[in-house]
């Protein structure tokens, strides 16, 4: 098991972009192959560049002995981003994530997930998110995808 002592989770700085990008792309290569890209790697990169640190969007990094091995990004009660690296899945860092995320939430989050990824509807559902809404693939990559939403208990 993870030593969760030796994590920190801080706001992301530009410099923290290509780390993000690496992560970004091999997370979810591995976990979705099926999924269609939009972007080339290059445009992907570019992309992480320019909005890593830029408000009004917060991006958080979780290190591990100090290497970035998971981000997520954060736009008012909307979780946009949660991807852990491909080698250090199953260690408790999404969930370490995903706690700061709804501390830091003003008691609701809501996220879209696609429907074939389901790793990550079970991840959710078992933190308490339940699903209130779903599209046939009205976003970029044409995939199905669901809307959960996580409320704090009063
Ligand atoms: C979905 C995702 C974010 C989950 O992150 P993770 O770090 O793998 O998740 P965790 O390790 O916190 O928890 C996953 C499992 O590991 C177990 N676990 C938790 N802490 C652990 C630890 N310290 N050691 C070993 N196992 C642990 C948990 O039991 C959990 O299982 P459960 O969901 O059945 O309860 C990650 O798998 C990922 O990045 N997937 C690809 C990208 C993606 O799909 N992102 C979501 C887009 S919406």
């Amino acid at each position: 098991m993870t030593d969760l002592a030796c994590v920190t989770i801080n706001e992301a700085r530009p410099q923290d972009a290509p780390a993000i990008a690496t992560i970004h792309l091999t997370s979810r290569r591995r976990a979705m192959p099926y999924l269609r890209c939009p972007h080339t790697d290059d445009e992907a990169r570019d992309y992480f560049a320019r909005r890593v640190g830029n408000p009004p969007r917060v991006w958080w990094v979780l290190r591990h002995r100090g290497q970035v091995v998971a981000y997520m990004m954060l736009d008012g009660e909307n979780l946009d981003h949660l991807y852990v690296s491909p080698f250090c899945q199953g260690q408790g860092f999404g969930s370490a994530l995903l706690d700061r995320a709804k501390a830091l939430s003003p008691g609701r989050l809501v996220l879209w997930t696609f429907q074939r990824n389901e790793r990550a509807r079970s991840f959710y559902e078992a933190r308490g998110f339940r699903s209130i809404g779903r599209s046939d693939g009205d976003n970029e990559e044409g995939e199905p995808d669901m809307q959960y939403e996580w409320r704090k208990v009063p």
